[in-house]
């Protein structure tokens, strides 16, 4: 391992947090370059169930280096109880680093992501209400607020107290909403959770830059997914970042050539959370059992996800649009027990087959899945050797991988680490 990148290459919770967590082990540094606390993964380790949604779980090695780079969102609350929580776990996060360009999600962008949301009505996105969209739409407006500010205490005073003026009245007269915020009250808990972040502030891409100069072991870990980016997901039922592999380099401040790897997780079937359109979406009683035996439920909202046969039109778009070296395909002991598995090779509409990933959310929901039908396969969570699984999952595996185009290094056959294989 030199440099690797980890993504969701279909629309998030494809248990990427197993994956990071045993490249954790070896890397040296790792970093989080998108996204905020809308992300979530739980670890369990020695006995102990931790939750991240900011800092990288690499944080529960010791040695590790853990950074939070320019392009994440950070919720000081948020991220100084996750400190917390696991301070008090006995974990050290002397290790930990937050980037100082790095943008502030502030109380008015958690109102307005609710009030948004209920004034979207049935239109809804499905957010998590942390406030993401509006403090990434705050940072491409240029009004953001960024962690280097609330260092400067007169600039920052003058930031909340523009923002805050500005936001009241758009809750006021363009939501018709009764909250109002108090621009003093904010700086002052900001000042608070300010004093307490000083001593992991820093500029990250130095650190990121002389980890890799040094040769270090650096892990790129992503949040979300390929379809919930702004650019190339199901917009508008996406998230405000960029979790494909190019949202890394402009997130921790690296150039494209410092990446060496590549590696997109994948489920052996496909969950997504929030609304659009899902076209290998499962309406009966294998949706169900897939929902119940992968406890698809979301970390953060604890929602149930919606659960549907494996998508390879979405394995190969994420394969091309994140230059994928190799795919970790998670959780296919989720698939033990069902007679016959589908996996969908191309989209019809109408007559026209459809090859690649539609643009347009209007013609995805007007597509039918094609699928092809394999034989299923028994229980398969005890087996440690990739030659050891039955015949019929190592033949999914195989169609997987020829039919999205990149390598299966890895394959899932429940939720402990150790039951990672890797395929030979
Ligand atoms: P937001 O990121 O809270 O603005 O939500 C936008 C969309 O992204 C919603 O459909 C969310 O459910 C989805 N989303 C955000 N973070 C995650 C994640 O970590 N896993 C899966 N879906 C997510």
């Amino acid at each position: 391992m030199s440099s690797k990148v980890i993504i969701g290459a279909q629309w998030g919770d494809e248990g990427k947090a197993k994956i990071i967590d045993i490249l954790s082990e070896e890397a040296e540094v790792v970093v989080r370059s998108q996204g905020g606390n809308n992300a979530g993964h739980t670890v369990v380790a020695n006995n102990e169930t931790y939750k991240f949604h900011l800092i990288p779980s690499g944080i529960l090695y010791e040695g590790t280096e853990c950074i939070v780079g320019n392009g994440v969102v950070i919720d000081p609350d948020g991220i100084l109880g996750e400190i917390d929580g696991i301070t008090a776990k006995g974990i050290s996060t002397s290790k930990l680093r937050i980037s100082k360009r790095a943008h502030v999600v502030m109380p008015y962008h958690k109102v307005l992501d609710g009030i948004k949301e209920q004034y979207r009505g049935e239109g809804d996105i499905g957010t998590t209400k942390k406030g993401i969209g509006p403090c990434y739409m705050d940072k491409a407006e240029r009004s953001g607020i960024r962690i280097c500010d609330l260092y400067n205490v007169d600039v920052f005073k003058a930031r909340v107290r523009d923002n805050v003026e500005i936001k009241n009245k758009i809750i006021k007269y363009v939501y018709e909403q009764d909250v109002v915020l108090d621009a003093e009250q904010i700086i002052e808990d900001y000042l608070v959770f300010a004093e307490r972040l000083k001593p992991y502030v820093t500029d990250t891409t130095v650190e990121v830059y002389e980890a890799l100069r040094a040769d270090k072991k650096v892990l790129f870990e992503g949040a979300q997914g390929t379809l919930l980016d702004i650019d190339l997901g199901t917009y508008p039922y996406v998230t405000s970042s960029h979790p494909v592999t190019g949202g890394v380099c402009v997130g921790a401040g690296v150039g494209p050539t410092e990446i060496d790897e590549c590696i997109g997780v994948m489920k052996g079937y496909i969950t997504r959370v929030g609304k659009g359109p899902f076209p290998t979406e499962l309406f009966d009683t294998t949706g169900d059992k897939i929902r119940e035996v992968g406890h698809e439920f979301g970390t953060t909202t604890g929602r149930p996800r919606r659960c549907g046969w494996f998508d390879a039109v979405i394995g190969k778009f994420a394969v091309r649009t994140s230059g994928l070296t190799s795919i970790a395909l998670n959780k296919i002991d989720v698939l033990s027990n069902i007679e016959t598995v589908k996996i969908c090779t191309v989209y019809k509409k109408g007559e026209e087959l459809i090859h690649e990933f539609p643009a347009s959310l209007e013609e995805l929901a007007e597509c039918e899945p094609v699928y092809e039908e394999l034989p299923g396969w028994g229980p398969i969570d005890h087996i440690k050797k990739y030659s050891d699984l039955p015949e019929n999952a190592k033949a999914y595996v195989t169609r997987c991988e020829e039919l999205c185009g990149a390598k299966i290094t890895m394959v899932g056959v429940g939720p402990d680490r150790a039951q990672n294989i890797y395929v030979d």
